[in-house]
């Protein structure tokens, strides 16, 4: 019989989020899908995350159920562009967001995700390397403005995240009388993030969620894409828990590609049809792999 384990983010709709072995952010989904005994993976997210799980289960067959649902992390970086630039960094380690491809894991010594890069790169700064970091100018900025780093940085953007705003939110906040927070993943702009309670990755702001214990009657605002207020609704039903607006009025920040995941999509690549993450070479994918590798070995 053909075992199928089905891997979805946290971004999905609740109906796919509910079809799902594993439902997590994107270093929960890699170590899943590289320790899942299955015939078929299907992955329910973006590409680069099908190409991560086939690179580290090679065994497995991996089917992203739509074929267009990149990132816009990924299709604003020109690889030949970034193998330039990293080469005018011959003296620096190169780090890489995992919402990258993987041709261009293959050019970054060390993979992060959200969750686990303050600590990465700040053993690597403990250990005196210089850093570049790519693709996510955003995260980049923080993490420089937060530690006091001067990483050169690549510029793309998630064109989700880099909605919100400063503005909107201000208005947001004067509109609530009593206590309110915000909480915001990496991806957003600067001035976002550092008028933050909390920065982190999807699994950080649920698990800031579960852990609330202010005023029961605050609001609580989330700069992150809407698929996981589901999550954190359903962990603290209590809570008023609102998606931050990108303009007055407004939660309606979803990533198109995230949300491409629709059931029949899903149930098609469960039956081996979709797109099959067949087209990597077993030397992008050896190459591609130490950086992530470097990474799992690290963060477990
Ligand atoms: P996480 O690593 O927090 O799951 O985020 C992935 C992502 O695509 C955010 O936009
Ligand atoms: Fe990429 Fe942004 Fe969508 Fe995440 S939310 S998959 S970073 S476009």
């Amino acid at each position: 019989m053909t075992r199928v384990v089905t891997l979805a983010h946290y971004y999905t709709q609740p109906e796919i989020q509910q079809m799902a072995d594993k439902v997590g952010d994107s270093l929960e989904l890699s170590l899943y899908a590289r320790e899942a005994k299955a015939d078929i993976i299907v992955f329910a997210g973006v590409r680069f995350m099908a190409e991560t799980a086939k690179i580290l289960n090679p065994a497995a067959r991996v089917i992203l159920p739509d074929a267009q649902s990149t990132c816009s992390l990924v299709t604003q970086t020109d690889v030949a562009a970034l193998r330039r630039w990293r080469e005018s960094y011959p003296d620096h380690v190169h780090v890489s967001y995992i919402n990258s491809s993987a041709e261009h894991k293959a050019l970054s010594d060390w993979i992060v995700t959200s969750r686990n890069v303050d600590d990465i790169i700040a053993h690597l700064y403990e250990q005196g390397q210089k850093v570049i970091f790519s693709p996510d100018r955003n995260m980049g900025a923080y993490l420089n403005f937060q530690y006091g780093y001067d990483m050169p940085l690549w510029s793309a953007v998630c064109e989700v995240h880099d909605k919100f705003n400063e503005a909107a939110l201000k208005e947001a906040f004067a509109a609530v009388a009593g206590d309110k927070y915000l909480i915001a993943h990496p991806e957003s702009p600067l001035p976002v993030l550092t008028g933050a309670d909390y920065v982190g990755s999807t699994s950080g702001m649920l698990n800031w969620i579960k852990a609330y214990q202010g005023a029961p009657s605050a609001v609580i605002f989330v700069a992150t894409e809407d698929g996981i207020l589901y999550n954190m609704r359903q962990a603290r039903p209590d809570l008023d828990i609102r998606q931050a607006p990108i303009y007055a009025g407004c939660q309606c920040n979803s990533c198109p590609y995230m949300k491409m995941n629709t059931v029949e999509a899903v149930k098609r690549a469960q039956r081996g049809e979709g797109l099959e993450i067949d087209y990597l070479s077993a030397e992008q994918m050896d190459a591609a792999r130490l950086p992530i590798e470097r990474m799992l070995e690290f963060s477990q």
